[in-house]
């Protein structure tokens, strides 16, 4: 079964509670979100190998490193996956990016894909896929379903809020797929809604509602 990081940095759970408050407007919010990504990028990398490279400073030659191993590719889900992906590009600049549309049909809850565009050498590359919500899983089953199919083999989910019953769906389908997430919530609602999580995460990010 696929590991599950749940990250508890100071600086994480301080910002997860005012993303999750309701009075959160949605340029903080947004905010939060890229700034929750790229702390949960920084350690879900922590183990990303490196190669030792000379620098020369004014001064003289140091010893540095470089990251080294699998190129990275970043796969927000749109829409609400683009926020993080904004984030986290700023971090791995050499990192391509692969855009994968799906949609939530809201009565039946069955994810519905509507764009693929991946990098031409994702078979290549260590694919890291973005979504502030993991609810049924069913957007990161049918996503990773597209990257496998693209040849991509090593993959990894970062979900800011992850439902008990959409981590166990990714882990079902694809037990290789890790993921990393800053809080599991307790339950999905009627609705297919993380309770408590914090509502509609593309309507918050870019105001739709
Ligand atoms: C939301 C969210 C995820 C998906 C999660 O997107 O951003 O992509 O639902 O739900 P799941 O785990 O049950 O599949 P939505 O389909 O509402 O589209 P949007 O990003 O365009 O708002
Ligand atoms: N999508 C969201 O934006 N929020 C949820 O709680 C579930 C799916």
């Amino acid at each position: 079964m696929s590991k599950v990081h749940v990250f508890d940095h100071p600086l994480i759970l301080h910002k997860m509670t005012i993303l999750r408050d309701k009075r959160t407007g949605h340029k903080e919010f947004r905010e939060l979100v890229e700034e929750l990504a790229m702390l949960m990028a920084y350690e879900a990398t922590r183990s990303h190998p490196v190669k030792e490279i000379d620098v020369e400073t004014p001064l003289a030659k140091a010893r540095g490193w470089t990251i080294a191993g699998q190129e990275i590719a970043i796969v927000p889900i749109l829409r609400a996956g683009l926020a993080m992906e904004s984030a986290i590009s700023r971090l791995i600049p050499t990192a391509r990016v692969g855009h994968v549309g799906i949609w939530r049909d809201p009565q039946t809850l069955e994810p519905h894909s509507y764009y693929a565009k991946l990098p031409q050498d994702i078979a290549d590359r260590e694919a890291m896929v973005l979504d502030p919500m993991l609810a049924t899983g069913g957007s990161a089953v049918a996503c990773i379903n597209t990257l496998k199919q693209h040849g991509c083999r090593t993959i990894r989910v970062m979900a800011i809020i992850s439902a008990p019953e959409g981590i166990k769906k990714v882990q079902d389908a694809h037990p290789d797929v890790e993921i990393f997430t800053a809080a599991v919530d307790d339950y999905l609602n009627d609705h297919g809604y993380i309770v408590p999580g914090l509502g509609d995460a593309g309507d918050r990010l870019f105001g739709t509602k």
